[in-house]
């Protein structure tokens, strides 16, 4: 137990350097990353023009880059680039020093282009935090630079296929990280560095000179011993985990079938499905008709970036049109850890879960490396973009019997996940972008149960990374202390919906609060309520309408939610019930809908999942 600890705070305190890292890159990404790729575009020719259809500057909208052809962001409303992958685009140019300016970037695939000419020698300037760097096939020049060593969250860099000469750095040794190296098809020489993992000879073939490690030895009067890998050694654990929750968001790259595609709209890795399309959806219902990939991938233009309708850190959602005119919701899993037999089964448990408030999972499929989850089409999107549209004037439209009737829909769902279900199932990552909307705005849950097919540790990284960091949003305290996921967190995550609900505000940004002030939702009320003056949080446009006493309870309801101490906190039970004798006048819950909490205890259930009590 007490190594466990250690090893959490050791987690924490790689969580918080990241932060510290990304956030004072990464926070201002907009205009700069803008410019990245104003910069990179210019400094390209573009012969097939798989770039000018797509990459259309002149749209000022937050997170328009992000359709651009190749370009993936941490979140599709948010101009900040996390990976940029322009493979085999027959674009000419030298390696684009405008990458700079894309400070938050993960990923960079440039690979089968036509590149040349040699590489900055501070090139680790340009791509700090890149952990896959894919520059094959192309016709680069010169040394590969050894200063490419100080890019210390590399999991795998791909050099083959270019001009490359001189020696490989030895320094790359010390890449901590790294797990996937090749550069075979240069013109390099001397002897090879001693890697970590055990590397193939086939990532050193055809060049004409290199020796050592997985190779023939080298001439004895050039022996280098690789002393240089103890030093690295020292990195520790804090580091290692750091870099296993970066690896994360690279979408492990899949292998690319080298051929020309003139598609500009479609999704280059849907190209590579081809086939699997004949790869039957799994669906639970029987009722529902058969479908196959290829159904999927004509449903959403082969997942083109113009059918993505959100996207999270358990991956990107896309409209599917059916051919019969149904539509589906298609979300395609960032990469789980989950071997497909656990995944098949977690699926099969998932499944069978059904409730009213939660959008039903309707099936699934295995192709390759992808999994995609298929789920009914919520008409009135998530509450997130309701509550927050970039017309505030738009805001106003959800009036206060709507509000409330969400968040006891939405209370009714989590409650019943946390107490009528067994095994309990914890949501993990509640947010108003996971309650979607009905035709009747009636709320569904989304996204449940899909943390547990993601490897722990980077659920918990990116839910502080897409979280926004600095004051970690819906997350509540203790989980970054303990990084254990338990109901009262859930709760907490609630709470913060409640106050986006009646406050109007985003739970990282309070726009009401003075400029002084850059705390969380969370952390304003916390203030307000110090000061004796939380009447003030409420939005404006909902007060004086009669309902000010239903709106001063539904605000205590939701301070409760978010207390620091998960003791505090009331059960999702006891908040559905509070909310609903709230609303009691409206009659949202005309038949017997009253829930009985099965279970009061933590009792019987999987360790895993056992609340840690303070
Ligand atoms: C782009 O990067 C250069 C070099 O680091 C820097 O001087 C410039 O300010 C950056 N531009 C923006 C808009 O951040
Ligand atoms: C894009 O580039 C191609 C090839 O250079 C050209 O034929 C096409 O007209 C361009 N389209 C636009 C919108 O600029
Ligand atoms: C601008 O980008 C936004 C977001 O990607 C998109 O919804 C909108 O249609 C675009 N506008 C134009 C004029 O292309
Ligand atoms: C790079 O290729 C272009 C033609 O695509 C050529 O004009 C230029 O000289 C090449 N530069 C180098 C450094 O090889
Ligand atoms: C890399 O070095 C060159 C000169 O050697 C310098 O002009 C450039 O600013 C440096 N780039 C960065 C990102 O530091
Ligand atoms: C890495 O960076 C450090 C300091 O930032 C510098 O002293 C060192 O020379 C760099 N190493 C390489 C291989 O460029
Ligand atoms: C290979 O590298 C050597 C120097 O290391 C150079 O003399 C030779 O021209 C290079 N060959 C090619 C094909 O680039």
């Amino acid at each position: 137990m007490a190594h466990t600890r250690k090893h959490t705070a050791s987690v924490v305190f790689g969580l918080r350097c990241l932060l510290i890292l990304l956030s004072s890159h990464g926070i201002y990404g907009t205009a700069t990353d803008i410019l990245c790729l104003k910069r990179i575009y210019n400094s390209f020719k573009d012969p097939n023009g798989y770039l000018n259809v797509t990459w259309n500057f002149n749209n000022k909208t937050e997170g328009a880059i992000c359709r651009f052809n190749g370009i993936e962001c941490w979140h599709p409303d948010e101009s900040r680039v996390l990976n940029i992958k322009l493979a085999d685009m027959g674009l000419e140019g030298q390696f684009p020093l405008g990458i700079e300016n894309c400070t938050s970037l993960t990923g960079l695939d440039l690979s089968g282009n036509n590149l040349n000419g040699s590489l900055p020698t501070n090139i680790s300037k340009y791509i700090e935090f890149v952990t896959e760097l894919d520059l094959s096939n192309n016709d680069f020049s010169g040394p590969i630079p050894e200063n490419l060593a100080n890019c210390s969250y590399l999991n795998g860099l791909h050099l083959d296929h270019n001009q490359f000469s001189g020696q490989i750095p030895l320094e790359f040794g010390t890449l901590s990280r790294i797990n996937s190296f090749s550069v075979a098809n240069n013109n390099l020489t001397g002897p090879v560095p001693k890697f970590r993992f055990s590397i193939s000879k086939d990532s050193y073939a055809n060049n004409p000179g290199l020796c050592g490690e997985v190779l023939s030895s080298c001439p004895s009067q050039s022996k280098i011993h690789p002393g240089v890998i103890a030093g690295g050694a020292a990195g520790g654990l804090t580091l290692i985990i750091i870099l296993t929750g970066i690896a994360f968001f690279y979408i492990s790259k899949m292998k690319i079938i080298r051929r020309k595609v003139l598609d500009p709209e479609g999704n280059r890795w849907a190209k590579s499905m081809k086939g699997t399309k004949a790869v039957k959806v799994s669906m639970f219902e029987k009722t529902v008709s058969k479908m196959s990939l290829e159904d999927l991938m004509k449903a959403t233009n082969s997942f083109s970036n113009y059918n993505m309708i959100g996207s999270g850190r358990m991956g990107a959602m896309y409209k599917a049109t059916m051919s019969d005119g149904t539509i589906l919701t298609v979300k395609r899993l960032q990469d789980s850890q989950r071997t497909e037999k656990e995944f098949m089964s977690e699926m099969n448990t998932l499944g069978s879960v059904k409730h009213q408030n939660l959008v039903p999972l309707l099936g699934y499929c295995v192709a390759k490396k992808e999994r995609f989850l298929v789920y009914k089409y919520m008409a009135n999107g998530n509450l997130f973009n309701w509550l927050h549209p970039s017309d505030p004037e738009e805001a106003k439209s959800l009036e206060w019997p709507v509000r409330l009737k969400i968040a006891i829909g939405a209370a009714k769902g989590l409650a019943w996940m946390h107490h009528n279900c067994n095994p309990r199932i914890l949501h993990r990552n509640i947010s108003s972008k996971c309650i979607l909307l009905d035709e009747e705005f009636d709320p569904r849950l989304s996204d449940f149960g899909l943390a547990r097919l993601m490897n722990p540790i980077d659920t918990h990284l990116s839910t502080f990374v897409n979280g926004e960091f600095g004051d970690f949003g819906y997350v509540a305290p203790e989980y970054a202390r303990t990084l254990v996921a338990t109901p009262k967190g859930d709760v907490f995550s609630f709470g913060t919906v409640l106050l986006e609900l009646i406050t109007g505000e985003k739970p990282t940004k309070v726009s009401n609060a003075p400029e002084t002030f850059k705390g969380s939702l969370v952390e304003w009320i916390a203030l307000l309520s110090e000061n004796n003056d939380l009447h003030s949080a409420i939005d404006k446009s909902l007060l004086d309408k009669g309902v000010d006493n239903e709106l001063s309870q539904f605000l205590k309801v939701a301070c409760n939610c978010v207390s620091p101490t998960p003791k505090e906190r009331p059960t999702m039970f006891e908040v559905y019930q509070l909310l609903r004798a709230i609303g009691e006048n409206y009659h949202f819950t005309a038949e017997d809908e009253i829930m009985i909490a099965t279970e009061t205890s933590d009792a019987g259930f999987p360790s895993e999942l056992i609340v840690a009590q303070e």
